[in-house]
């Protein structure tokens, strides 16, 4: 089986993308580590029990990480999925945080990769702080873990957080610096762009939901009060669908990349060296282009 380690900011996008990866039977997870950013950890840690609970998988070890950035910024709250990050449909019956595993999701990171060495693959769907604070807590971690995959970043400037930056690197950008400069390891990342050139129609998201599963029902609720337009983006679901099979990627570009830290507009930008200034060894796999059939399909299954 393909061994991989999620580390989430547990909002809508990243619940559908951790079902995605429940339901895919060539995958084995081997953890969830929480981080701060679509909600408070408290409330992400709270989120990925809800979505295990549902899944029937509470066998899986969530660990409790970061509750901000490696700088402390103060980040006013982000609400595009509710106050909590699932669409505050409130649950009276959420597992309670007891649940957590005690171990920092900075320190398992570092063990679980050290004991599966060349054998995991790491997928980061929120800011890059638990993963840039393990690489700092252990530099061999990058050769020890078969690929990254990142949902974060953009291409061509725009942004969703500010004008320029996207959410994720935006939250924590000396966290994505560290990552995107020290892990040497292949680094795949689903850009914004990459995620809104690839979107589903609101048809497909209505007879998505619309299954007559548990999994749909709640995927129903959490996404019931949020405003659907008429297209659908499942962000974080491209890192986890490239992750479980390679071959989603229709087409890419590689290319090194870094992310502004100092512009006063541009603070978390992503900055491609398309014509390789920089002559920086480490290039990034950039995903262009999804097969969305495949994609569909591993998203059908989320639910099914
Ligand atoms: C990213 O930001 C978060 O809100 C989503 O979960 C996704 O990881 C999209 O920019
Ligand atoms: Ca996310």
């Amino acid at each position: 089986k393909k061994l991989l380690l999620v580390d989430v900011d547990c909002g809508v996008d990243d619940a559908q993308a951790l079902m995605m990866a429940l339901a895919a039977p060539e995958v084995q997870i081997l953890g969830i580590t929480c981080c701060f950013g679509n909600s408070t950890i408290e409330h992400v840690c709270r989120n990925v029990l809800r979505v295990l609970k549902v899944c029937n998988r509470m066998e899986i070890p969530v660990f409790r990480g970061v509750s901000h950035s490696l700088l402390c910024e103060k980040n006013p709250p982000f609400a595009h999925f509710g106050g909590d990050g699932l669409g505050d449909a409130g649950d009276p019956n959420s597992p309670g945080l007891v649940l957590l595993q005690k171990e920092h999701a900075v320190h398992a990171m570092i063990r679980l990769i050290n004991e599966h060495q060349h054998q995991i693959s790491l997928v980061a769907l929120g800011p890059l702080t638990n993963v840039a604070m393990a690489v700092k807590l252990d530099p061999s971690i990058p050769q020890k873990i078969k690929k990254l995959f990142i949902m974060g970043g953009n291409l061509e400037g725009r942004g969703n957080r500010t004008p320029c930056a996207e959410f994720n690197f935006c939250l924590d950008p000396e966290a994505a610096y560290i990552v995107l400069n020290d892990y040497t390891c292949p680094t795949y990342i689903a850009t914004l762009e990459f995620a809104l050139g690839n979107k589903l129609t609101k048809d497909y998201f209505e007879k998505w939901v619309n299954q007559d599963t548990e999994k749909a029902k709640f995927m129903k609720t959490i996404t019931m009060k949020l405003q659907q337009k008429d297209d659908f983006v499942s962000y974080d679901s491209y890192a986890v669908a490239a992750a479980i099979d390679g071959t989603i990627i229709a087409d890419y570009l590689e290319c090194a990349v870094n992310v502004e830290l100092q512009g006063l507009y541009t603070r978390g930008m992503m900055v491609l060296d398309v014509s390789d200034k920089w002559k920086k060894k480490h290039k990034a796999i950039l995903m262009k282009k999804a097969d969305l059939e495949k994609f569909k399909q591993r998203l059908w299954a989320a639910l099914a």
